[in-house]
């Protein structure tokens, strides 16, 4: 469980300081669907961030089953984040030369796992998520909407107990941004954590929970009624 209070995020030194999040409280509980919606600018990638520990607050405390995120260094962010997030962004971010699989394994290259292990699980995540027959195309050999699964694997190899998915289907149409929100959807009835960001009401209809922002803080938080 994930617990924000009173997070503040600027950007910037002196007097050009400019507040992005401005004193903001969430708790999110294992397990939820959770989908982040607002204007634009209003830090909803910021938020993502900082609850991904990409990046850190100002002021406020972040704390990840009750430990607090604030105090770890460099290498003990980057193992939080290996640990627990898996990350799905808008625009896929597949490395062009390497083939889906390859995409997929590219996490693992320091973890210790052996080649033939990398190789399975990849593999059986390419499964998973609809793509067994195209585990050896490159990125440009796939459509929008492949490309995301691929991306999707990607972000479950390390077994994370959260996703965190910024706009997963901003660069999709919209039939195949609703079969995205299936398997994003399946991965929370499986047990993960799911949060999105998404400027669609139609989108967020899959989460569980609606936050909204506006100017760095939550002015609504409602819980979709199916
Ligand atoms: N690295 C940065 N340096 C300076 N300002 C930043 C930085 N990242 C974001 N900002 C500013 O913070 C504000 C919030 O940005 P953020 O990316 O969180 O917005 P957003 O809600 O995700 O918007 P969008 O819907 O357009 O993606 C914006 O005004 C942006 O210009
Ligand atoms: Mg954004």
């Amino acid at each position: 469980m994930m617990k924000l209070s009173n997070i503040k995020k600027a950007y910037g030194a002196g007097s050009l300081t400019v507040p992005v999040l401005r004193g903001l409280d969430l708790e999110i509980g294992d397990g939820e669907f959770v989908a982040i919606m607002g204007p634009s600018g209003s830090g909803k990638s910021t938020l993502m961030n900082i609850i991904g520990f990409l990046d850190k607050q100002t002021e406020g405390v972040y704390s990840l089953n009750g430990e607090d995120v604030k105090a770890a260094n460099e290498n003990k962010l980057a193992r939080l984040r290996n640990e627990h997030i898996g990350f799905v962004f808008q625009q896929f971010f597949l490395l062009p030369r390497l083939n889906a699989q390859k995409n997929v394994e590219t996490p693992l290259i320091y973890s210790g796992a052996s080649k033939k292990e990398r190789a399975e699980r990849a593999r059986s995540l390419l499964e998973k998520v609809g793509l067994g027959d195209r585990m050896g195309h490159l990125p440009s050999e796939l459509s929008g909407g492949q490309k995301q699964r691929v991306a999707i694997a990607r972000a479950l190899i390390n077994h994370p107990s959260v996703i965190l998915a910024d706009e997963p289907t901003g660069a999709l149409d919209s039939k195949t941004g609703a079969q995205i929100m299936e398997l994003l959807t399946e991965l929370n009835r499986e047990g993960k954590t799911v949060i999105i960001v998404t400027h669609e009401e139609e989108i967020a209809a899959y989460a569980d929970r609606v936050i909204v922002l506006r100017d760095g803080l939550i002015v609504e938080d409602r819980m979709v009624t199916a």
